[in-house]
């Protein structure tokens, strides 16, 4: 039986239509409401409303439930690989052995990046962020791949084709960034594996893979891998409606990751920790947390959508202490991190707003395990955001309900007045 909320306008009453989610969830659906009351709605920050119908990724904030095509991440952290989520996220289901055979072999032959990039690279000024030199390569990639235009290659092999090159371009803007010999993609090696190689193998100091640093490396990913409508999500999303390449809506997607308050949020953690280890100002930095009259944030705390604890934060913390433990390495910052979240998660002020450690709070303290540079972290998370990014655009593709995206607004500024010629102001 179908399910109405009514509004009542200037005496008159409006049926909206109310729509149910698989998991329950309930939204009144408004698509009629400017041609039947010339309404809009007004919704800054899009709190309230939902963009789309998705079949990727369920997250349900209040009890900190995040699902994968129906897969509670802690499972897939556990048990799965980066490669095979995403192929799950991007197929809608878990490969097979032969299809996730296929799928390696696909990442394998896409996995080198055309010659005449690095020159690109090369040019970037040496202090370029690679976050900056990662959503403009992305792009450019477009341009060395034209055969996406007439879409007569599989889809398939174009995303397979992107998900291995960022992977190996990250590496390599790294690799040249530091003046290094790039180092090329192997074929025996796994996703992970490869990545890991790429950054820290040298001529001159072979890299010697630790199975425990690649399986960090994965539930890293895996943990980044989707989160639903996230701003750069959103972002991709509403570039992609315009019908233009995935490469430039993935470019899209990587520039808004970079924000301090989304994914650039990896970065500024560590660099708050840091600065409380050197200062040991932990009270005064929670002091100004909490002042309404400070814009300070605890970087690393509160998110949109979880007002409990999220669940990525847990698995992240779990796999902070296990590979510090395993690599015999005492990191000063995780600490900090720990002192700081004990001090939060007592005091009134962050019970109050709901903030708890978000994924970005322990995921650097892995990534510095692991010998990421600080101005990468930001990159492993888009490489991790990828095949979400990726499967929320192929999606939009094939969506019934799918629209340019262009939202309405209300409209504060100056009323209609003349032009006045510029002697007479
Ligand atoms: N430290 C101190 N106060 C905070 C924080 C924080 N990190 N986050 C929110 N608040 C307060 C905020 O000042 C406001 O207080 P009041 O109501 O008294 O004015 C209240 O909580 C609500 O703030 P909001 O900005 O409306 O809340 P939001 O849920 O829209 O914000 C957020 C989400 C992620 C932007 C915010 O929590 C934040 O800035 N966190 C720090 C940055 C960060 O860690 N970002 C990574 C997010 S997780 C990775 C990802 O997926 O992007």
């Amino acid at each position: 039986m179908s399910d109405y909320a009514t509004l009542t306008y200037q005496g008159r009453d409006y049926r909206l239509p109310v729509v149910e989610g698989s998991e329950g969830e309930r939204a009144v659906d408004i698509s009629s409401l400017r041609r039947q009351t010339g309404l809009i709605t007004l919704d800054p920050g899009f709190g309230n409303t939902g963009s789309c119908r998705s079949a990727v990724t369920f997250v349900d904030g209040e009890r900190g439930i995040l699902r994968y095509r129906g897969i509670p991440v802690e499972q897939l952290a556990e048990q799965s690989t980066f490669k095979e989520t995403a192929y799950l996220l991007i197929n809608g289901a878990l490969p097979n052995r032969r299809e996730l055979t296929r799928f390696s072999v696909l990442l394998n032959d896409h996995s080198l990046v055309h010659e005449d990039m690095k020159a690109f690279y090369q040019n970037f000024p040496r202090s370029s962020h690679p976050m900056g030199i990662l959503s403009a390569m992305v792009n450019a990639l477009r341009s060395f791949y034209p055969e996406l235009e007439d879409l007569e290659e599989e889809t398939t092999v174009t995303v397979t084709r992107l998900l291995s090159k960022v992977r190996t371009m990250a590496a390599m803007s790294y690799k040249i960034s530091r003046g290094h010999t790039v180092v090329y993609p192997r074929p025996d090696l796994t996703y992970c594996a490869n990545f890991l190689n790429m950054m820290f193998d040298s001529p001159v100091k072979p890299y010697a893979l630790d199975p425990d640093v690649v399986k960090a490396l994965n539930v890293f990913l895996i943990l980044h891998a989707d989160h639903e409508q996230n701003c750069s999500t959103a972002a991709v999303r509403v570039v992609g409606s315009a019908r233009v390449n995935l490469y430039a809506a993935i470019s899209a997607g990587i520039a808004a990751l970079w924000g301090p308050l989304h994914g650039g949020a990896n970065q500024a953690v560590i660099e708050m920790l840091d600065g409380i280890a050197r200062s040991r100002n932990l009270p005064q930095v929670v002091a100004r947390a909490k002042d309404r009259a400070d814009s300070f944030r605890l970087m690393g705390f509160g998110h949109r959508v979880y007002k409990t604890y999220d669940p990525r934060a847990a698995i992240m913390r779990r796999t902070a202490h296990r590979l510090l433990e395993k690599l015999k390495i005492s990191d000063p910052l995780l600490d900090v991190a720990r002192e700081l979240e004990q001090i939060a998660l007592k005091d009134d002020y962050f019970i109050e707003h709901h903030l708890y450690p978000n994924v970005d709070f322990y995921s650097g303290i892995v990534l510095r395990a692991i010998g990421i540079p600080l101005n990468m972290f930001t990159v492993m998370f888009a490489i991790g955001r990828l095949p979400g990014w990726i499967a929320q655009w192929k999606e939009s593709l094939d969506d019934p309900d799918w629209k340019l995206c262009r939202p309405r607004q209300v409209y504060v500024g100056p009323t209609e007045g003349p032009y006045v010629p510029l002697d007479e102001r």
